[in-house]
């Protein structure tokens, strides 16, 4: 995810610039770059930028010092446009230099309309848009920054912090929030901005929280802050007492946690640009498949991607009618699998850089079989080694157990089977308008979901010393049951097996006694009573029941020991809420073993040899 840093002061602002994008660093990044003016000087910013690590930066700045009291700063973790000099942050076009975090859905429309007005562009970045618009609003009239700032955010659609400065008003730093994290820090005769406390934490501990739908202006010694009409919203700052630690976390014990609470933002930041509410479809980043000659989808992944392609059968197969395979990358390869022209290879990784998925798609690119990647990370080698790339933009996950990372693949699941099906005939337009607007509504759910987090830690500080879990779960959620498992075993060491709750009664069944906590995927859907009978026969030999079931629920209490309610949405989506109370049990049992959440023994969180 990307950084931002602003400073507005007496001092030199680029040592603080840099120091603040090193705290931000532990996010991941790809580029790194610094607009900083002199007020004093009357010459324009000295916009410094490059691809690759801080250290990069800081030589380029030996060669080209950036000297000035105001400045703004940045790190990019990469999403429209690959990662390079050019690319990286603050864009400037005339006066006006922009520092951007999130995506603007609608930058497409708007740079062929800037285009045409004779903007040229010198990146491919959604975010030079922004530049071009502030730039223009002040060709147009626009009195003065804030002004030009205000008319261009009636413009554009999607999650973003901006931050923008102006040569010719070296006063004042102008900044925007929607959807995406900014805050500013108060000192004496100088002032900050910045994506996260982290970045400033060093400067001062008195910020305010910047919320959505509101701009800022700050001067050295004045910060205003404005609903996008103008009207003045007063609001007292805080003081934060967070360690720097702690302040990395978001004030959250483990990144583990905090990933969990980032997916609501983090499913809208999939959706950004992809639901075409007007045409009942969905746009797949300019991606063209030629879907009436796909005769077969193969997943092909590993972990939790795997699980997450086991979701995109059912989604497949139900809504588009393609026949769908789902492979384990590593066996994949090793079976001389049958395989070519009329195949469509979908590859998932988290990651991007998974050597068994990698040497998978090369064995099926050698078959003839064109691919599509379903990566988390731009320009990964997966994404760059296959025919089309789709990306999840969830940011960087840290937790080595993915979390947001598997619920936003599973929205691409959703959206991909929703092209296809659009596409093959088979999902008539009022479904997939009902699934695009389910899609739309799941971040608010899925914050109600995260919000349940005290009730599934007492749970999980009941059930924490037994020595093993099985997990059940019918159609689509059997997948889910297998990675409510492999969470677990992850961070928590303790033995779990996922199963499809029908096949309980074939082997698992012999495990069950009074020890053994079996946690019960049983949301409403058509299997919902043949779930239920399963879990009747766990309580009948004393199983200890944890049931995970649709709000409103009346029946399912008096078989379970334990229910974890999840908002009612459409079948086809019911893995994407239903997952995250199972990644919040396995992070309360683990932590109440005290492992090593974020760094579980032997795991790596990207996966490169055999
Ligand atoms: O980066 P990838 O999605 O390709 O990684 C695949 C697995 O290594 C990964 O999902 C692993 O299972 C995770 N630790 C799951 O939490």
């Amino acid at each position: 995810m990307c950084g931002i840093i602003g400073y507005i002061g007496n001092r030199q602002a680029t040592p603080i610039l840099i120091g603040g994008l090193r705290k931000l660093e532990y996010r991941g990044y790809d580029s790194a770059g610094v607009s900083v003016i002199d007020p004093s000087s009357g010459a324009g910013s000295r916009v410094v930028r490059c691809r690759g690590k801080l250290s990069g930066l800081e030589q380029k700045l030996v060669a080209e010092p950036a000297v000035g009291t105001v400045g703004i700063g940045h790190t990019r973790w990469a999403t429209h446009g690959r990662p390079s000099d050019e690319n990286s942050h603050p864009h400037k076009v005339g006066a006006i230099s922009v520092i951007h975090n999130g995506i603007i859905e609608n930058h497409l429309t708007l740079r062929q309309e800037l285009a045409s007005a004779g903007a040229k562009f010198s990146s491919e970045t959604d975010t030079e848009i922004f530049a071009h618009l502030v730039d223009h609003a002040l060709t147009a009239g626009a009195p003065d920054l804030v002004t030009a700032v205000r008319r261009s955010l009636q413009k554009v659609r999607g999650s973003y912090a901006f931050v923008v400065m102006s040569d010719k008003e070296p006063g004042t730093l102008v900044a925007a929030k929607n959807s995406s994290p900014l805050v500013v820090g108060l000192g004496d005769g100088e002032n900050y901005v910045a994506s996260d406390v982290t970045a400033i934490l060093s400067e001062t501990r008195k910020v305010i929280f910047i919320e959505e739908g509101e701009m800022v202006v700050v001067t050295r010694d004045a910060v205003t802050i404005t609903d996008f009409d103008g009207n003045v919203h007063k609001r007292e700052p805080k003081i934060i007492t967070w360690s720097a630690l702690q302040a990395e976390k978001g004030g959250f014990k483990h990144y583990m946690l905090k990933e969990i609470h980032e997916q609501p933002r983090a499913v809208a930041d999939t959706l950004v640009g992809r639901v075409d509410l007007e045409n009942d479809d969905v746009l797949l980043d300019g991606i063209e498949l030629d879907v009436k000659s796909i005769k077969r989808i193969i997943f092909i992944a590993c972990g939790t991607s795997f699980h997450a392609s086991l979701v995109g059968e059912f989604l497949i197969e139900a809504l588009a009618r393609i026949p769908v395979e789902v492979d384990v990358a590593s066996e994949f390869r090793y079976r001389d699998p049958i395989i070519g022209k009329g195949d469509l290879v979908v590859a998932v990784s988290q990651s991007g850089e998974t050597l068994d998925t990698m040497e998978a798609i090369r064995e099926a690119k050698k078959k003839g079989a064109k691919v599509l990647a379903i990566s988390n990370v731009l320009e990964a080698s997966i994404p760059r080694l296959a025919d089309y790339a789709f990306y999840t933009h969830a940011g960087p996950e840290i937790g080595v157990a993915s979390t947001k990372a598997f619920t936003t693949q599973l929205v691409g699941m959703a959206l991909l089977a929703i092209y296809l099906g659009r596409r093959t005939g088979t999902l008539k337009p009022e479904k997939a308008r009902e699934l695009l607007a389910e899609l739309v509504a799941l971040p608010q759910k899925l914050r109600d979901v995260v919000e349940s987090g005290a009730q599934i830690q007492a749970i999980a500080r009941r059930y924490g010393n037994a020595t093993g879990f099985l997990f059940l779960g019918r159609g689509a959620q059997y997948p889910i049951a297998l990675e409510g498992a492999l969470k677990l075993k992850e961070i928590s060491y303790i033995h779990a097996e996922g199963y499809p709750a029908g096949e309980m009664k074939h082997g698992p069944i012999a495990l069950i006694d009074e020890h053994l906590p079996v946690v019960v995927l049983a949301p409403r859907g058509p299997s919902y009573e043949k779930t239920v009978s399963n879990l009747a026969e766990v309580r009948a030999r004393q199983g200890k029941v944890i049931a995970i079931a649709s709000r409103g629920d009346n029946e399912i209490g008096s078989h379970s020991d334990d229910v974890i309610v999840v908002p009612d949405v459409a079948l086809e989506l019911q893995p994407i809420v239903t997952v995250l109370p199972l990644q919040m049990l396995s992070y309360y049992v683990a932590d109440f073993k005290g492992t090593d959440i974020d760094q579980p023994r032997n795991l790596a969180k990207s996966v490169t040899v055999e």
